[in-house]
Formats: structure tokens, C-alpha cells, sequence
């Protein structure tokens, strides 16, 4: 049994989807969530920049809260820092988070998948090696919608929210796609708004079952020895990077969560 914490982490707000669908079966576990507001967003800045970044983070969380599992709940971080992460603390599991093509080329008829994700993620997709199925990928980044998303998603309305997919879908549409994948934790939050749009013509593809079930299988693996024990006393944080102090949105964002809110230097 292992009491310790699991981390999720994002740039930003895009992993909180994904820590809200581990609670839900896994109710049982301490989770820590770290948003490096600091930072954000990553997608502009180079895969070496985005390594760093993450290994300075993982080196100080590892001193101050030692957790047990690191979600990088990121498709660019995981796409830019994974490897280095697993090399610089092979005792610590990671899951990482690429884009969900492989049930997007299987379920693919026109012979083309689309990739929306951001600048970085776009730019390595080919470099990951996937397997595309005989597909051809287009990849667009949209930076536009992880702005969007992480400052507006709450006061946006309707309107502009369907507006700001649309564009997207139809940039897909036009050229025949008919399996589009959401690469980026952010996008998830315009999930309705993207089926909405977008199906029944072109399905929609995201990683969050299966993110949730590796994370699941480890937690499981022998006997499940990482999994929490009935002892585990639970204090959900929400951490910040950067020493400002929190502004509304982070207060709501956390409460929102059920999670405490504090900065990485208060841990
Ligand atoms: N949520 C991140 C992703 O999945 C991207 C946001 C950013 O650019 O920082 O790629």
C-alpha cells in the first residue's frame, strides 16, 4: 500500500479534466494538481526549454511532496519532456498524454485524420512515431484555442464558443478528414462544442479513458502495491506556480474541484 500522493500536471487548467475523471473510480487516492501558470503556455517555447522546465518542477516536487505517480496531463510537455523525465527519475512512473490517433486511424474511412493540438505537439506529432494505419495526418495548431480556453472558458458564451470550433472544424472539413483528434488537455473543456459541430461527418477523438485506465493498470500492478491504503487521510491540493498571489479564477477553479489552493512555495 502507498499513501503518497499522485501528481497531475499541466501548463494550466487542461489537466483537470483529467484528474476529475480519475476521482471519479478512484476516490480513494490522494491527487495533487499543479497548474505552472509560471510558465504557460508551453506550446510556443522549444522541446529542450519544455525539458527543462519539467525536470526543475519534478526535482522540486519530488523533494517537497514526493508523490508516489506523475500524471503529465499535457500533450506538449509529454510530447517534449517524457523521455528526459523517465531517464532523469527512473524510480518515479510517469503517464504521459499523446494525441488519441490510434483509435482515430482505425476508425478512420476517408483515408484522412486531423491533429489539433499546439505549436510544439504539431510541430513533433511525426517524430512520435504513431502508428498511423496507412492515414494521412494533417496537424493545425491552434494557440488561439488554448488562449481561449484557459482565460475565457468561463465568461465566453455560447455563441463564441461555438464560433471559435467551427472555424477549426471546417478547416478540417474542407479537406475531407473525417477522424479529428483533440491533442491538446485544453480542447476538452469545447469537447460538446466540437461533437456538436462536428458529428456525425467527423468523429471525435480524445485521451481521456485511456489516460484514466493506464493510470488505473499501474496503481493496479502487483497486487497493487501503489494503490492507497483505507488509512489515507485525503488533502487534494491545488498548486501554483509562481509566487502572485491567486486570483479569483484560480480560487473558484480550485473550489470548483474540492481541491485546497496554495503556492509551490507554501508546500
Ligand atoms: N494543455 C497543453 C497540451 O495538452 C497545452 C497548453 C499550452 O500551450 O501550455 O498540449
Amino acid at each position: 500500500m502507498d499513501n503518497k500522493p499522485i501528481l497531475f500536471l499541466d501548463s494550466g487548467i487542461g489537466g483537470i479534466p483529467y484528474c476529475r475523471d480519475f476521482l471519479k473510480r478512484n476516490g480513494m487516492e490522494t491527487v495533487y494538481y499543479l497548474a505552472d501558470r509560471e510558465n504557460f503556455p508551453y506550446g510556443p517555447r522549444k522541446k529542450e526549454e519544455i525539458a527543462s522546465i519539467l525536470i526543475s518542477l519534478t526535482e522540486k516536487l519530488l523533494a517537497k511532496i514526493n508523490p508516489k505517480l506523475a500524471v503529465i496531463a499535457c500533450n506538449t510537455a509529454s510530447v517534449s519532456a517524457l523521455s528526459p523525465l523517465r531517464q532523469k527519475f527512473p524510480g518515479l512512473p510517469f503517464v504521459g498524454t499523446v494525441p488519441a490517433i490510434k483509435p482515430a486511424v482505425s476508425a478512420c474511412k476517408s483515408g484522412k485524420t486531423g491533429v489539433l493540438g499546439t505549436e510544439r505537439t504539431i510541430a513533433d506529432i511525426r517524430g512520435l512515431n504513431l502508428e498511423t494505419g496507412g492515414c494521412e495526418i494533417t496537424g493545425v495548431s491552434a494557440p488561439e484555442l488554448v488562449e481561449f480556453v484557459e482565460k475565457r472558458i468561463v465568461s465566453a458564451d455560447e455563441k463564441e464558443k461555438k464560433e471559435i470550433v467551427k472555424k477549426y472544424v471546417d478547416l478540417f472539413r474542407e479537406q475531407g478528414i473525417d477522424a479529428l483528434v483533440l491533442g491538446c488537455t485544453h480542447f476538452l473543456y469545447l469537447i460538446d462544442e466540437f461533437r456538436r459541430e462536428a458529428e456525425p461527418q467527423i468523429k471525435i477523438f480524445d485521451s481521456l479513458d485511456g489516460i484514466t485506465n493506464r493510470i488505473e493498470f499501474l496503481l493496479n500492478e502487483n497486487g497493487g502495491e501503489l494503490r492507497a491504503g483505507k488509512d489515507c487521510t485525503h488533502d487534494y491540493k491545488f498548486i501554483l506556480t509562481g509566487t502572485q498571489p491567486p486570483d479569483s479564477s484560480w480560487i473558484n477553479r480550485a473550489k470548483a474541484l474540492g481541491f485546497k489552493l496554495c503556492l509551490i512555495d507554501e508546500l
